[in-house]
């Protein structure tokens, strides 16, 4: 969001307060944010608490004092790259819906050009009456977004649907909603991430550093390049990305079995994880005793993406190296072996790369040796230029 401009438009619900956090956490993204109230808004919270939180004038009314000399309401709407109403009371949805222009909120959802992102917040019989839901699938045809709001307790007392989702889940609606392409649109793309777990008892397991960050990236980038993405993944501390459909393994022979279900309909297979290449023979079906020493005995895993490379028809496949040395040298290796289209080789031993960072620097290396250097970038970066290389390889 770095860089873009966002009006916020705050209307007069109790959920306004949340529209603070809201337009704080776009700014800590890069955005730049201005914020127009409607009259009712300001008795919920001060035009004042939003000018410091946006860094810039509040708008509330069409004929306040002016701040600039163009005509504001237009000038604002088309300052905007993109307009968000949190919290959007029925009143506005029913205003906007119908043509109603009588504040400078309103006014400047009818003359913006930017896409137009509303989030419903209201008591259940308001958001459920058929005149609101009218009004929302009005606006949904004419190209508006809106968010689905949460159910649960209400400021009214009651418990339903029409709860203001929290500011971060609104931050990851609005970025997936706003970046969504079509360059993967009717394909399924595979993403594995995290560290296998391989049991040695019911209580312990040999399990790797992988936090599942990079391959979680990549599911959100795949999603939102509008495929329809699977992440097979094993248990992390990270959030399901928006419009992606996660399903949970443990070991690698749980991974190779979740991949082999979905590869033969999927036309590409990212493997992200970090998979355990040794699995103990024979799990100890009790926790085990202390004793003095003890001997592991390890037996091979299948190679899940060699696997995939030996069967693959029109899926492409793109593997993952972490390496300490010679790791041009070892990718190219690993390309050739698992009949790659490419692989991204990090270089575990570079600080910020790797292992449960959030940066991570890499090398694509093409089965036809070509090499694509980046620099050290956030997951989410590295992660935007993979599926953009997956989308320009050849059919
Ligand atoms: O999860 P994070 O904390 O964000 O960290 C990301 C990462 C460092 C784990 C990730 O970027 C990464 O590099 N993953 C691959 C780790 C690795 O070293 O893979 P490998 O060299 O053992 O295997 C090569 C490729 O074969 C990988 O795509 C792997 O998923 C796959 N493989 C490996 C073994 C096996 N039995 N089956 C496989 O499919």
């Amino acid at each position: 969001m770095k860089g873009m401009h966002v009006i916020v438009g705050v209307t007069g619900g109790i959920a306004a307060y949340k529209a603070v956090d809201f337009v704080s956490r776009l700014r800590k993204q890069g955005a730049e944010v201005q914020v127009v109230m409607t009259e009712h808004a300001t008795k919920f919270v001060t035009p004042l608490t939003f000018g410091e939180i946006s860094g810039h004038p509040v708008s509330v009314s069409m004929f306040q004092e002016v701040i600039n000399w163009d005509v504001e309401h237009i000038a604002l709407a088309t300052w905007a790259d993109a307009y968000i109403i949190v919290p959007a009371t029925a009143n506005i949805i029913g205003k906007i819906a119908n043509g109603i222009a009588d504040d400078m909120l309103s006014t400047q959802v009818m003359a913006t050009k930017a896409p137009v992102f509303i989030c419903p917040a209201m008591n259940t019989n308001m958001y459920e009456n058929p005149i609101t839901q009218r009004n929302l699938q009005t606006l949904r045809d004419y190209g508006y977004h809106i968010m689905e709001p949460d159910s649960g307790h209400l400021a009214c007392g009651t418990s339903g649907k029409g709860r203001l989702p929290d500011p971060a889940a609104i931050i990851d609606w609005f970025d997936f909603t706003y970046h969504k392409s079509q360059e993967l649109a009717g394909q399924t793309v595979v993403v594995t991430a995290g560290g296998t777990q391989e049991a040695i008892d019911p209580v312990r397991y040999i399990g790797n550093r992988s936090s599942g960050k990079m391959g979680y990236a990549l599911a959100a980038a795949a999603a939102r390049h509008g495929a329809h993405t699977i992440l097979i993944t094993t248990p992390t501390q990270l959030a399901i990305p928006m419009g992606v459909q996660a399903v949970t393994v443990h070991s690698a022979k749980e991974m190779k079995q979740a991949v082999d279900e979905v590869f033969d309909d999927c036309q590409a297979l990212i493997m992200a994880a970090a998979v355990a290449d040794y699995r103990v023979r024979n799990q100890a079906p009790q926790k085990l005793k202390k004793q003095e020493d003890f001997t592991l005995d390890l037996v091979k895993n299948p190679d899940i993406l060699k696997e995939a490379g030996q069967r693959k028809q029109k899926q492409k496949l793109i593997g993952f190296a972490a390496e300490t040395e010679h790791l041009i040298e070892n990718a190219r290796k690993k390309v050739d072996s698992k009949h790659l289209d490419f692989l991204v080789a990090n270089d575990v031993s570079q600080q910020g790369s790797g292992f449960n960072v959030d940066t991570n620097q890499v090398s694509l290396v093409y089965a036809d040796g070509t090499i694509k250097e980046f620099p050290l970038l956030s997951k989410k970066e590295v992660a935007e230029r993979i599926i953009i290389a997956l989308s320009e390889l050849k059919k």
